[in-house]
């Protein structure tokens, strides 16, 4: 089988997943393969898959069918599904698409390039036994220039009772501080100004490395490597996520506090605003806790941002402890909420509980909670009218071509008429003019 020309990614789930597609496009190119916009006119197309909820495991199957059927006419079409559906299902994908030529887990991805090898020899190939993960040599190929995401934790070793994660993810595993800065050095030099540090439960990093402290704790905690990433040149902004209320530390918040290149924005998911909800998810925390961690943010950093993930609909939450969780949105006013219908999920506990909650009030919690959110981040959103704020310039507003457009240290998209080709990769001032629930307009104060 010769080495086909053009390859073709499409990534679905969350940032970890993004991050991983660069990876593997990295690995592509590496072996001579140019990037096709277009699915259809590519040899090798690969999915990175998500089974977060049922819905966006479902969109896998459509996309899947479509280009199995492309590959009775183009019998050597490489075909691959990769990520945590990939995890997930391992020998029934090849059940349920036997024109499939690989099925990889996350766990593999940085080993792309040794699987296809197999492949072109003419296995079909199914790569989601544990490993410990390889550090990557390979360039990733990243979509922007301006930001870059960096992982620093692999996997979870949380169990929430409705989160596949810890399934298609597996057992938490470190990056070193050392190569973690090496790839930030890099990333400088490269013209990143950027860079958001990953990891599904970000808290935890370090635990699996050796060492500890005098009194005690882990050598190499999150606010550890902060202190030690914080002065690379070149880069001059730095976001971490995703934040668990369980872990979350006043030593933390101080270090996001003093140190100058790392944002005010915090990514901190609550799930549920009601204490017992938060206990049969296996949370770990009560909304008290929660709501401490955000008052001591706010005490250091009044302005910080704050977003959040939740669920509505867990298996037996009755309309008052939904009531709970509408309450806590009111009391603390997210940036930014992501919300979700709870999703039952192969292989979690929740999912086989006898007190399911029904469709239709699921959607009706989602509608009510929704409305709110975006009530409240418009008020949110109000505070920045009229102030000047850091905006990082990251491409064209590709809806007006007369304005660029970036974020704000708070993470809120923000717009502002200017040249693109002047403007990408530089903080501009910017005096805010208009401030919608979920993005400003502004003028910059340079021109
Ligand atoms: N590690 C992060 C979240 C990872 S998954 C954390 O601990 O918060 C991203 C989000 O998907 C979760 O925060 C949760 O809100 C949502 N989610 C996870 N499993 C879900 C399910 N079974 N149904 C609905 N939403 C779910
Ligand atoms: Fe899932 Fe919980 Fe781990 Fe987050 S912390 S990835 S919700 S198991
Ligand atoms: Fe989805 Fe896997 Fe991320 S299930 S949310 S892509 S960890």
């Amino acid at each position: 089988m010769t080495t086909p020309r053009h390859y073709h990614i499409t990534t679905f789930g969350c940032q970890m997943n993004k991050a991983d597609s660069e990876r593997m496009a990295g690995v592509l190119e590496d072996l001579g393969m140019k990037w096709s916009e277009d699915p259809n006119e590519a040899d090798l197309v690969l999915y990175n898959t998500c089974t977060i909820r049922d819905n966006a495991e479902q969109k896998v199957y459509s996309y899947l069918g479509r280009q199995a059927k492309r590959k009775h006419d183009k019998p050597d079409l490489t075909l691959i599904v990769a990520g945590c559906v990939a995890q997930q299902e391992g020998q029934k994908l090849l059940r349920r698409v036997p024109e499939l030529d690989l099925v990889m887990g996350p766990q593999h991805a940085n080993r792309l390039g040794d699987l296809l090898e197999q492949v072109f020899e003419g296995n079909q190939v199914v790569a989601t036994e544990p490993i410990h993960i390889v550090e990557d040599i390979t360039k990733p190929r990243r979509d922007s220039k301006v930001t870059a995401w960096v992982n620093v934790i692999y996997g979870c070793n949380e169990r929430c009772t409705y989160c596949v994660v810890p399934n298609v993810r597996g057992v938490e595993q470190s990056r070193t501080p050392e190569a973690i800065k090496a790839e930030m050095e890099e990333l400088g030099r490269q013209g990143y100004k950027e860079v958001t540090l990953l990891g599904q439960n970000i808290d935890a990093y370090g635990r699996d490395l050796p060492g500890v402290t005098e009194s005690g704790r882990h050598k190499h905690t999150l606010t550890d490597l902060l202190y030690y990433v914080s002065d690379i040149e070149g880069i001059d902004r730095i976001r971490f996520a995703t934040s668990h209320p369980r872990y979350f530390t006043e030593r933390l918040i101080r270090a996001c506090h003093e140190l100058p290149k790392v944002c005010e924005h915090f990514h901190i998911p609550f799930q549920s605003g009601d204490n017992e909800v938060l206990k049969a998810m296996a949370r770990g925390y009560t909304h008290e806790k929660y709501r401490g961690i955000i008052e001591k943010i706010r005490k250091y950093m009044p302005h910080a941002s704050i977003s959040a993930d939740a669920i509505v609909g867990f298996p037996g939450e009755t309309e008052e402890q939904f009531e709970n969780t509408l309450k806590l949105v009111e009391d603390i006013g997210f940036d930014q909420l992501n919300t979700a219908a709870y999703s039952p999920r192969p292989g979690t506990p929740a999912a086989v509980w006898s007190n399911q909650i029904s469709e239709e009030v699921k959607s009706d919690r989602l509608q009510r909670l929704n409305r709110l959110v975006s009530v409240k981040a418009r008020e949110r959103s109000q505070r920045y009218l009229h102030c000047i704020e850091e905006v990082l310039v990251e491409e064209q507003n590709p809806k007006d071509p007369t304005q660029v457009m970036g974020r704000t240290r708070g993470n809120r998209l923000t717009f502002f008429e200017g040249d693109i080709n002047q403007l990408k990769g530089q903080i501009v001032k910017v005096k805010i003019a208009e401030a919608r629930a979920f993005s400003l307009t502004g003028l910059n104060l340079r021109r």
